[in-house]
């Protein structure tokens, strides 16, 4: 299983590498908005602190723009990954791109028939939004259970996972057990997922009673 860091912030991601938690990056516009410096600067500085894949994600809507779009990116560096809306223009840009050998993402997934679709046009990776489902009252888990079935049982769809839009410890912990590929998470979940009160009780208790022996 990896786990990628869900964020185009430098500083957060060389803390999840420190921790074995940076297999790879996934941006998008909104999350390299919030970062200083230009769309390219960014993300080519994002590539040269990981080894893993870096999913950067075109702003076209129509298929010529997106295949453009995508070779530029794909430019920046050898581990650049194409991150393409889940659109009918979006899809005949993925066999196009996918023919080139150039690796793609199809993002904004939230159904199983559109990450059927996904990876039957060649898709490397599909991206399910947990998160924003539940946010409306569907449940992102079982759309998650439902495409790794769909993806176990039919082998020739060679696509992965990635699930995305992950909100809690919890869905970290259901993801895993559920054996989901590639989980991309956001730093501050990591620390979520780093900490327990019980934990922190214990420290607290054995540095008290280590005073007793300290100065003997
Ligand atoms: C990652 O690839 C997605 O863009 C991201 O996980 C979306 O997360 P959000 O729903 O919290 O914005």
């Amino acid at each position: 299983m990896d786990i990628y860091v869900d964020s185009a912030n430098l500083n957060e991601i060389y803390q999840a590498k420190e921790l074995g938690l940076a297999d790879g990056v996934t941006t998008n516009p909104t999350l390299i908005a919030k970062e200083n410096g230009n769309f390219e600067e960014i993300l080519k500085n994002i590539c040269s602190e990981v080894t893993g894949p870096v999913h950067a994600e075109v702003l076209s809507l129509d298929s010529d723009g997106i295949v453009k779009e995508g070779r530029e990116l794909a430019k920046i560096a050898d581990n650049i990954v194409i991150k393409i809306p889940m659109l009918h223009d979006g899809l005949k840009a993925v066999r196009i791109l996918n023919a080139e050998g150039i690796k793609t993402n199809v993002t904004l997934v939230f159904s199983a028939g559109q990450a059927i679709l996904a990876a039957k046009a060649g898709a490397t990776y599909v991206c399910p939004f947990l998160g924003r489902l539940d946010d409306i009252c569907h449940d992102g888990l079982e759309l998650l259970s439902s495409i790794r079935t769909i993806f176990v049982n039919n082998p020739d769809l060679e696509c992965q996972i990635i699930a995305a839009s992950i909100r809690t410890p919890a869905h970290v912990v259901e993801l895993a057990s559920m054996g989901v590929d590639i989980l991309t998470v956001p730093s501050k979940l990591l620390t979520q997922l780093e900490k327990h009160p019980l934990t922190d009780l214990g420290i607290e208790q054995f540095c008290k009673d280590a005073e007793k022996f300290k100065n003997l």
